[in-house]
């Protein structure tokens, strides 16, 4: 039975990386039904919903959903895909291909992954007027003293960091670094926090996370300040294996991250733990480059990987980054941000040929 895929590019260049990664699959052989609704800018476009209840149907029934980016018209898919799917994990490798342009002078033997909390943190954004929460909370003080009211007008966030949340992603996080040690990387988790700070909500997710740690034998922990850890990341990225942390801190540090191996162009994710399984890159609908085909398509392409590999399609999930790795060591068909002149089609076209 071929595995049934939706594939939304969303908006920006989305469509673009998303087009040229299913034409790869489909010339490639693959086993897997790709579906490829209208929705996102071009529905829009065209005068249309940008997620018509057909569409999420189809999601619904998919065995995984490949996700372009969001530039503001699909933000409802992505909370779809998120949220609303439950997908509390997102997964994020910083892998180094020789031949990408790193930031760094020697980025060779780069590869670790971030493990990003995806279901709540700052997200998906609980605001509103300070002057609303110091009267829902008139007894409620700062460390100094200072209550709400002190402050004047003003907007609150509010992050949240429960017990359920870390629980699950403490469980999930163990179980990856020892499945990643079986394949010899060195089993460590690097946890990520400013309990420091926040000892409580923070103080919370280390002590969840390191508690599952010492259930856990063969696997290894430690625990670094956020600050401290993006300054760690660029000057020791080989001492990461696997690094878990809250929502927003993921996401930045998976920028940071991505930059040690070629930028945001070559970083793909995996967002799972929910109803339904999506792959997405890192990078968003770069507005600017969009419609002018020189977009990179690789963090698409091995968000594919991560699919490919979920759905247990692991021959054909390496087939794909070996193609990937073969075309960045020949260094002849790069897109622009690779310091290159190929166009997103030719890249594909390069890599599509090293499957063949
Ligand atoms: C990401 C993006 C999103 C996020 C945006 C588009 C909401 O930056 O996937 O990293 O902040 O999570
Ligand atoms: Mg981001």
């Amino acid at each position: 039975m071929k595995k049934k895929i939706v594939a939304l590019g969303g908006d920006g260049v989305g469509p673009e990386i998303m087009e040229v990664t299913w034409e790869i699959m489909e010339k490639a052989g693959f086993a897997l039904d790709i579906i490829k609704p209208l929705h996102g800018e071009a529905a829009w476009k065209a005068g249309k919903e940008a997620f018509p209840e057909e569409v999420k149907n189809l999601c619904q029934q998919s065995d995984a959903i490949l996700f372009g980016a969001q530039g503001g018209i699909s933000r409802e898919i992505l909370y779809f895909l998120r949220w609303q799917q439950d997908n509390f994990v997102n997964i994020r490798p910083i892998k180094y291909y020789p031949g990408a342009k790193s930031s760094l002078q020697d980025p060779q033997g780069i590869d670790f992954v971030i493990l990003r909390e995806n279901s709540e943190g700052l997200y998906p954004a609980r605001e509103g007027d300070l002057n609303f929460l110091a009267q829902a909370l008139p007894q409620f003080k700062d460390r100094m003293g200072k209550s709400l009211a002190d402050y004047g007008h003003g907007k609150f966030a509010i992050r949240v960091i429960s017990e359920r949340g870390v629980e699950r992603l403490a469980k999930f996080a163990c179980a990856f670094v020892l499945e990643r040690k079986k394949q010899g990387y060195p089993g460590k988790l690097t946890v990520v926090t400013k309990s420091n700070v926040l000892s409580q909500s923070d103080g919370l997710f280390q002590k969840g996370i390191e508690a599952e740690c010492q259930k856990n034998v063969g696997l290894r922990h430690e625990h670094f300040y956020v600050d401290d850890a993006a300054r760690r990341l660029i000057r020791f990225p080989r001492d990461f294996d696997v690094l878990v942390t809250s929502n927003m801190f993921g996401d930045i540090l998976a920028d940071e991250a991505a930059e040690l191996v070629g930028g945001l162009g070559l970083a793909p994710s995996a967002c799972l733990g929910g109803k339904k399984p999506y792959f997405e890159p890192v990078h968003g609908s770069a507005p600017d480059i969009a419609g002018k085909g020189i977009v990179n398509p690789t963090a698409m392409i091995l968000s594919a990987k991560m699919m490919l590999d979920h759905l247990g399609m692991k021959r054909e999930g390496e087939a794909l980054e070996k193609a990937v790795a073969i075309v960045y060591r020949d260094g002849k068909t790069l897109t622009p941000d690779q310091g290159g002149k190929a166009s997103t089609r030719e890249f594909a076209r390069a890599v599509l040929k090293e499957i063949q």
